[in-house]
């Protein structure tokens, strides 16, 4: 028993130092695979031994969202709230008030918009960034500096002049909408969970460990409160106007009003006009101009009295639920869905509403004829957020989660840990096949000029059940069918037949493994030539591939694992589809480059030029070698921006050349190929004009 206890001791001491090393320090001592064969073992020894589980130990670290290689730090001017209003007569007495204290004399306010986000001190010292720190609980924060480098509107060196010695800064990081919807999209490619809202992603961005995620997420950053600095001018306006000069992000929405008229006039333009704002506001902040009068109306404990929040509208309405459609999507999860009487909610009429899953339906206990509410924030549909179940009717239905497939009747089956029930049938349930033909079908995979209804129509026809199935229609199937002409039945086959040419990353995405999305089709396609190469691929092989984390890895071996999956890919070589890489996929050709060749590189860091992936590719293009992380071995070290100060500190220490992403594409010269990273599109609407692009 005791040489029991010690071998778990011992395991969690190891598994300890290595989660430092990767989390805190960005600096792996053990490969992926290693280090979660060490924590299986210790997984094993408590499951039988319960009794020497101790809450300390790493297998009890269940996805908190503890910030930890987050260090706290005391605000030096603590970050306040504001006194919340949601009405025009609130506001009045706001300004009223102001009047009456100020002593009658003319004042200023300024109105400005509530950014929906999470608030954010910087601090500039002579002129540069050296410190971002998030609200905390208003006194202490955490510094997440790291991370707000990589936040491309925030400047790392003040522009201009002027700014004092040490300047403080609050302002809010943001995600704007349409970088949300980009996320989520490819999200939804890999079947990886959606954010709920840009604040929830915003906020699950900033606490992410690792820089060069963040740096992905393009996050955004607005400017609004200069606290305390009594040599800047006396006018919040003008200090925000001098602080656009040092090149921080502030908008233009905001305006001086000297009438309560002209405050109501700026709610009653951006309750409506905010809805094509880039960003998600909530509100509108009413704030006096001038700092000699901020000062003379105080603070409470919580909130300056010189200020207040104007809430837009709460855009939630109340309704009847009269139903709950449980859909079933491509990879088998069951999703339930609210059918309302409809509602008018923000403009649009709303007649479904999402209820997430099983839990969230037992957490609310509803009953069908309830009166429930729902809400409409940034959120892709409409969500129930309450229920009045003091109103609920006598006898009302409970509503009930299946246990069986809605579609096919399969037992539903739910693992732990996960949130979603999925229909143990994959290949036999209707919806799952029709989701997953019309994935194959998508553009960006194997791009067969086909509609979701076309679709319907052949699986109801018994023509198509399956993917393989599309490659067995003739013009002949199709002319039997509602709506076909010859024309349009000879597009489609020759569109189906056309797909088989396509490249083997778009067609592997088409198949829709779990976490597979465009970017994992496109790596694995460099290392493995066909699909049936990747057949045979290991968890521990596939781990060693840029990118490929030990999730990713098992979902693609579980894929051909499966007797099924295999006879279905063996079927698609049967109908004439290669599954092979095309020429153009090859790995790029070595043209050996004198100062490259056979010279081992580690790329750390954000680039600006092309992505990290590209310089990989150019590297090994060129005859060097790639490596993750930094030893005697290594050459040269490819350093971005924000490249952990751990690594910096062990390529100086072993004396290793470190080349910037410029002095990078002078050392290769001609060999170069033109710069791909996007540019930020350009402002659109009068209304997004107010809002800089950086
Ligand atoms: S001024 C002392 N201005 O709202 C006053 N705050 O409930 C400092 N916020 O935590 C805040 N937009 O995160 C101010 N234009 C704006 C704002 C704003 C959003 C947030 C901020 C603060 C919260 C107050």
């Amino acid at each position: 028993m005791e040489r029991i206890e010690e071998h778990i001791e011992e395991l969690r001491r190891a598994i300890a130092q290595h989660e430092h090393a990767y989390y805190v320090l960005s600096s792996p001592t053990i490969s992926d695979y290693d280090f979660d064969q060490l924590v299986k073992e210790l997984e094993a020894l408590e499951q039988q031994h319960p009794e020497l589980v101790t809450p300390d130990s790493p297998t009890q670290r269940v996805g908190s969202d503890s910030t930890e290689g987050f260090v706290q730090v005391a605000h030096r001017y603590p970050m306040l709230s504001l006194g919340n209003t949601y009405s025009y007569e609130e506001v009045e007495a706001f300004y009223q008030r102001v009047e009456k204290e100020l002593g009658g004399k003319r004042f200023t306010i300024d109105a400005e918009l509530k950014y929906d986000g999470l608030s954010i001190s910087l601090i500039y010292e002579q002129g540069r960034l050296t410190q971002a720190i998030t609200r905390g609980d208003g006194t202490m924060g955490d510094d997440v500096t790291k991370n707000v480098r990589t936040i491309r509107s925030i400047p790392l060196r003040l522009q201009g002049t002027g700014w004092p010695d040490e300047l403080e800064m609050r302002g809010e990081i943001l995600l704007p909408f349409a970088e949300f919807d980009r996320i989520n999209a490819a999200r939804a490619a890999e079947g990886l969970p959606l954010f709920a809202n840009p604040r929830n992603a915003a906020s699950g961005t900033l606490k992410q460990l690792d820089p060069e995620v963040v740096a992905e997420r393009r996050l955004d950053a607005y400017f609004y409160y200069v606290p305390a600095h009594p040599e800047l001018p006396d006018s919040h306006y003008e200090r925000l106007e001098l602080c656009r000069s040092w090149g921080l992000k502030v908008s233009h929405a905001i305006q001086q009003c000297t009438s309560l008229e002209a405050i109501l006039e700026f709610l009653d333009r951006w309750e409506v006009a905010r809805h094509q704002a880039p960003v998600a506001t909530d509100g509108v902040v009413l704030k006096v101009d001038s700092i000699a009068e901020q000062e003379e109306l105080g603070y409470t404990a919580k909130s300056p009295r010189w200020a207040i929040a104007y809430k837009f509208a709460a855009e939630q309405a109340k309704t009847t639920l009269r139903s709950v459609d449980f859909q079933v999507g491509r990879t088998g999860a069951v999703t339930p869905v609210a059918n309302l009487d409809a509602v008018s909610l923000s403009g649009t009429q709303v007649r479904r509403a999402s209820l997430h899953n099983a839990d969230f339906i037992a957490s609310f206990d509803l009953h069908l004829g309830d009166q429930v509410f729902v809400e409409k924030g940034g959120e892709i549909i409409p969500k129930i957020v309450g229920v009045a179940s003091e109103e609920r009717q006598p006898g009302a239905a409970l509503v009930l989660f299946p246990s069986h497939c809605p579609a096919c009747g399969a037992p539903l089956h739910r693992s732990e840990g996960e949130a979603a029930y999925y229909c143990t049938n994959q290949m036999g349930c209707p919806p799952q096949q029709t989701a997953r033909i019309e994935h194959y079908a998508g553009r960006k995979a194997a791009d067969i000029r086909i509609g979701e209804e076309t679709i319907a129509l052949l699986f109801e026809h018994g023509l198509v059940k399956n993917i393989a199935d599309l490659y067995r229609l003739s013009v002949e199937d199709l002319l039997g069918l509602p709506g076909f002409q010859q024309r349009s039945a000879s597009r489609l086959v020759e569109s189906i037949a056309a797909s088989k040419e396509r490249p083997l990353r778009a067609l592997l995405f088409g198949l829709g493994i779990r976490f597979v999305g465009e970017t994992v089709a496109k790596t694995l396609v460099r290392y493995y030539p066909s699909v049936d190469a990747l057949s045979k691929a290991s968890v521990e092989e596939l781990t060693q591939l840029p990118d490929i984390g030990k999730v990713i890895a098992q979902s693609v071996v579980d894929f051909f694992a499966s007797e099924d999956n295999c006879r279905f890919i063996a079927e698609l070589h049967a109908l004439g589809l290669a599954l092979q890489r095309l020429p153009e996929e090859e790995p790029l050709e070595v043209k050996a480059h004198a100062e490259i060749e056979g010279k081992s590189f580690v790329i750390s860091g954000v680039f600006t030029q092309h992505s990290r992936e590209e310089y990989k590719q150019m590297i090994e293009s060129l005859g060097g070698k790639n490596s993750s992380s930094i030893s005697s071995k290594t050459d040269y070290v490819l350093a971005g921006a924000n490249m952990g100060p751990a690594k910096l500190a062990k390529a100086e220490q072993l004396g290793i050349t470190i080349l910037s992403e410029k002095d990078f594409l002078e050392l290769i010269g001609s060999a170069a190929p033109t710069p791909s990273v996007d540019e930020p599109t350009t402002a659109a609407s009068p209304v997004e004009d107010l809002f800089p692009l950086t």
